[in-house]
């Protein structure tokens, strides 16, 4: 991924951050890096879904296939996978507990790009995205343009609520606030019971969720895709940053690509993908381009709210065959799931963690 780095060397190479106010957390090093090697296809997701979208993925790159085929073929894994919450069929839905889907999916080789958001029904939102890039002169449809579109061309229409999701959504909703109707009848709850009630409002499973699947293929055509649930429960009609290109995703064939997970409104305000793609053209490495991203949000915060600690994980990939990944926080490094002539591996990027 990227070489070792220290905490001095870190710092070097910051954007201006104000000495000690965030640091590469010295506990954490980097994983070597994995050389160049093309074709390659990534995905953030780090678990067992990842890894079979990702040997599905590589499947069509050894067989000669297009980056766009293969992206797309491993993100509808990861869509369709019901036990999921952040991503396509069982994502959690918005406040209404209506499940709207965000994705985007750009084409390096035809810089073309397609997007949907607020889509819902649909399992598979990065196969509209892709059918609206390949087949209209728009890159994004919205909400119920996006879904009649979808309707057109022959998706199958389907309850996207998982008895999984639905829960969370309960469990959220009951959760929220001790003088709302949601939650034990007034005369069953005592002080004890409201406050075991509330205690375990951090148990409330609450994401930006959010999948990014990049690669590289034989010819060296470069395509990626986001794919989300978005934030759970949302507003609904809330959009975040993965369908907007440049924001949660971007390529360019000459450089590499890009994408975001986490705080949408954070990675809109800075178009992050865009942002680590001209830095990787600029010559940053993929694992320096994701630090950077990150570096410039909190540079920006820091102005506001020095408190306020940002959310989000960045992945990218350099046309040669190098990818890196770093994230906001944690208490582990931020993992990739990485298929490639050495075989599949999960790769550690940088944590920038609050001092
Ligand atoms: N990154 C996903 C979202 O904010 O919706």
């Amino acid at each position: 991924m990227s070489k070792s780095i220290t905490r001095r060397g870190f710092l070097g190479h910051s954007l201006g951050l104000g000495a000690g106010a965030f640091l590469a957390n010295p506990l954490l090093a980097f994983q070597p890096s994995a050389g160049e090697k093309t074709p390659l296809i990534i995905t953030s997701h780090t678990n067992e879904t990842g890894k079979r979208a990702m040997e599905a993925g590589w499947e069509i790159l050894t067989a000669g296939g297009s980056a766009v085929d293969a992206v797309e073929k491993a993100a509808n894994i990861i869509e369709v996978d019901p036990e999921d919450t952040s991503v396509g069929y069982g994502g959690l839905p918005n406040e209404h507990g209506i499940v709207q889907l965000d994705a985007s999916i750009m084409d390096g080789k035809t810089y073309n790009a397609g997007a949907v958001a607020c889509l819902e029904k649909i399992k598979t939102p990065c196969s509209v995205a892709r059918i609206v890039m390949e087949r209209t002169d728009h890159i994004l449809l919205v909400g119920e343009g996006a879904l009649t579109f979808a309707r057109q061309w022959g998706f199958k229409e389907e309850d996207l609520m998982t008895d999984k999701a639905r829960k969370s959504w309960l469990k959220w909703k009951e959760s929220l606030s001790d003088i709302d109707d949601w939650g034990p009848p007034d005369h069953l709850k005592d002080n004890q019971k409201i406050a075991a009630l509330f205690s375990d409002r951090e148990e409330v499973e609450h994401h930006y969720g959010t999948t990014n699947v990049l690669a590289v293929d034989t010819k060296g055509d470069v395509a990626g895709i986001t794919t989300t649930s978005g934030l759970s429960y949302k507003i609904p009609g809330r959009v975040g940053d993965s369908p907007i290109i440049g924001a949660g995703l971007y390529v360019d064939n000459e450089v590499g690509a890009a994408g975001a997970t986490g705080r949408g409104e954070d990675v809109m305000k800075c178009c992050a993908s865009f942002y680590m793609v001209m830095r990787m053209k600029e010559g940053r490495t993929p694992q320096q381009a994701c630090e950077d991203a990150l570096k410039l949000i909190v540079e920006k915060y820091k102005k506001v709210n020095p408190e306020f600690f940002p959310s989000e994980k960045f992945v990218a990939i350099s046309a040669n065959g190098q990818y890196g990944c770093a994230s906001m926080k944690g208490r582990d490094l931020p993992g990739m799931s990485v298929r490639n002539q050495s075989g599949y591996n999960i790769a550690r990027g940088s944590v920038l963690m609050k001092m």
